[in-house]
């Protein structure tokens, strides 16, 4: 796709550099520039500028700069074509049609998906309808502001209220349809509300745009199922989604290290908790194209995972799709019967950093630690078949240097030489 050198020219003198970048650094004036802290590279005095007049950027510590869209290309880890979107859509110019295939269906799908978002979230903080959505929050503890920044709805007890006011604002049964909003009706003819009397949680791309929704039940029904998603479409797929991650970015940055949980709301849990570096796999096993994903914020995971076996188990295969892609990896295991949003409300936010702080193990000594309970070390046998699944693992790091501190831990646990690891 091209976009014309006149319009990215207009979008840039439309946007004020010092505005955009004030969004992700304070920003103080010192003669023509102004400074902050680098949030590129860890500094404790700012050698970040930004000229306002030019509409560079540039960091006198890491060397990183260049214009405002290399500025969002950088800091939000996409392409320039993204970033020009991005900023297009903030200054209120139109991109030219064309510049999307004139039969691409996302666009719309996005905008209907956007509708959604508002409409469920009215719902939920207008006067009447919301009232059930806002006790139930109201008694797991969840803020107005964590409503808010994840943009939290409700669903309401109807069968065709989204389509209805979709309808009336223009948006067509089929788009809806496909962004997986409303299903057809198998008589009749006609749409119904795919998501009815739900807590609604929208579900982000990593640039910010609604690109579908989970939804929980209010009580507890056993005829349904607790959660219900969006299927896939052609801007959902499940594999390439990390709940939470349009939210966490800023802290995975700071951090420098991602923590990884299950379920919508240990991530809200956990963010009101004021532990914001955390992302969510929505209950399914971690894929490739999400430990990529994550690898292009941070170098380091921390996996929560339940004490039990589906536990530890979903735990090794994510070890080793974030091995591959050269991340270290630790592993937390909560107590039993323990999710990370019951943990964190039960013991408050500084017992659960100490928890993690204390429990994290890393993954040589988890798989070493679960092999010992599993009574796999208990045989000669067992124990080289455990040493050959560990240095295996390790194997899978590509970076060398990192192997070794590595190789130097099993050697120490299994008490077997390191020149016979290497030989394995
Ligand atoms: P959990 O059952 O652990 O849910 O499933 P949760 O997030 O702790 O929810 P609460 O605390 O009971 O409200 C973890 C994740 O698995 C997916 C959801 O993404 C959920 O957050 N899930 C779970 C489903 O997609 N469908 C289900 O029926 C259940
Ligand atoms: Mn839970």
């Amino acid at each position: 796709m091209r976009i014309p050198e006149e319009t990215i020219e207009a979008i840039r003198t439309a946007v004020d550099i010092v505005e955009v970048v004030g969004e992700y650094v304070s920003l103080r004036r010192r003669g023509a520039n102004w400074f902050g802290l680098c949030p590129f590279h860890e500094e404790k005095t700012p050698s970040f500028s930004v000229n306002q007049h030019l509409g560079i950027f540039k960091c006198f510590g890491c060397g990183r700069g260049g214009d405002v869209f290399a500025f969002i290309q950088q800091i939000e880890h996409v392409s320039f074509v993204e970033a020009v979107r991005m900023l297009a859509e903030r200054a209120g110019i139109p991109l030219p049609d064309g510049e999307e295939e004139a039969d691409d269906p996302r666009p719309a799908l996005y905008h209907a998906l956007r509708f959604a978002a508002r409409f469920y979230f009215e719902q939920l903080t207008g006067p009447e309808t919301g009232q059930v959505a806002r006790a139930y929050l109201k008694q797991r503890g969840i803020h107005p502001e964590a409503v808010r920044r994840f943009g939290l709805g409700y669903a309401p007890n109807a069968w065709d209220a989204l389509l209805k006011a979709a309808t009336e604002a223009g948006i067509r049964p089929e788009v809806l349809e496909q962004a997986g909003l409303v299903l057809p009706r198998k008589e009749r003819g006609g749409y119904y509300d795919r998501f009815r009397h739900r807590l609604m949680f929208p579900i982000f791309s990593h640039t910010g745009r609604v690109v579908g929704f989970g939804g929980r039940l209010l009580e507890p029904d056993p005829e349904q199922p607790k959660y219900i998603n969006t299927p896939e479409t052609p801007v959902y797929h499940k594999g390439r989604i990390l709940y939470g991650l349009y939210q966490a970015r800023q802290a995975l940055r700071t951090q420098e290290e991602a923590i990884l949980v299950e379920g919508y709301t240990d991530v809200i849990a956990l963010h009101q908790a004021g532990i914001e570096h955390v992302v969510a796999t929505s209950g399914t096993a971690l894929t490739p194209d999400q430990a990529r994903l994550l690898a292009r914020y941070v170098r380091r995971v921390v996996l929560l995972f339940d004490a039990d076996a589906a536990g530890q188990q979903a735990a090794l295969r994510s070890i080793e799709l974030f091995l591959e892609r050269g991340l270290n990896v630790y592993v937390v295991s909560l107590p039993p019967g323990e999710d990370p949003d019951s943990f964190v409300r039960a013991k408050g936010a500084r017992a659960f950093q100490e928890y993690l702080r204390q429990r994290r193990r890393d993954f040589v000594t988890f798989h070493y630690e679960l092999a010992r309970r599993q009574g796999r070390l208990d045989t000669p046998e067992g124990e080289a078949e455990v040493a050959r699944t560990i240095v295996s693992a390790i194997a899978r790091l590509p970076d060398p240097l990192l192997r070794e501190p590595y190789v130097r831990c099993a050697s120490e646990l299994l008490r077997i030489q390191q020149v016979r690891l290497l030989e394995i």
